[in-house]
């Protein structure tokens, strides 16, 4: 069985004060353990947030890290930096990152390769812009960005990714990609997970996002093949997160 994860992506939103707040109004109200519940933040809030959150189900991600242990890289945090605030995920390969801050799928390759060396749980974005799907190329563009995210992750490792379908198309646009084409899409993708690694892809948890809502978040989640949603917009205000966690 696949736990369904629903995981908010604040991008450059909130203080430390808003996070906490957000935190103190929810946390009563998350005790579904069926589901497991997630806020990737911004660098500056995690401390605060695995403060805020001791005691509760809601687990914490980063945003991004960088693959050095250590070194000369001028704004960068490293993997390690988030080990020791105990951090449970952070969020590679966004395409926000790749399309404005030149990720590639080496440097997410090496990303997911570190993050996983250190126990911190990636996941893995891909998905396809709008030229690329209006050229009939989804699939090989998610194949190729997670066949090569994942070079060189053992199948124990494996285990403890987690991949989110984002077409880019439908990313803060309110168009998502209607439920049956997204799990029509992350299908394939554990296809392509289980051309390396066998049945274990029955394992990998799958999320679809891009302009996932409380009021379209119950259609998504009864697809066959997605196993939760990576939200932005939505996953920002506390009645709005608790209604996606609810689905
Ligand atoms: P929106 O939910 O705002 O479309 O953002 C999706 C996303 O990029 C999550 O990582």
């Amino acid at each position: 069985m696949r736990k369904p994860i629903i995981a908010g992506n604040w991008k450059m939103h909130k203080t430390i004060a808003e996070a906490v707040e957000f935190v103190n109004d929810i946390k009563d109200k998350v005790n579904n353990t069926d589901v497991e519940a997630v806020i990737c933040a911004p660098f500056t809030l995690l401390k605060d947030l695995k403060e805020a959150t001791k005691g509760t189900n809601i687990k914490i991600g980063a945003q991004n890290m960088h693959y050095a242990e250590q070194g000369a890289f001028t704004g960068e945090i490293s993997a390690p930096m988030l080990k020791e605030l105990n951090i449970d995920y952070v969020v590679l390969g966004h395409s926000e990152r790749r399309q404005y801050f030149n990720e590639t799928n080496e440097t997410v390759n090496k990303k997911v390769i570190k993050a996983l060396e250190e126990g911190i749980d990636p996941i893995l974005c891909v998905g396809e812009t709008l030229e690329e799907r209006e050229a009939s190329e989804t699939k090989n563009v998610c194949k190729e960005q997670t066949e090569k995210a994942l070079v060189g992750v053992s199948a124990e490792d494996m285990k403890k990714v987690v991949i989110a379908y984002e077409p880019v198309w439908a990313i803060g646009t309110g168009k998502t990609a209607t439920s049956e084409d997204a799990n029509d899409v992350i299908a394939y993708i554990r296809q392509v997970v289980a051309n390396i690694y066998g049945d274990l892809a029955n394992e990998v948890r799958i999320q679809y996002g891009g302009s996932v809502k409380p009021s379209n978040v119950a259609e998504i989640m009864n697809q066959s093949d997605i196993d939760g949603a990576l939200v932005g917009g939505a996953s920002l205000d506390v009645e709005s997160f608790l209604g996606l966690l609810e689905f």
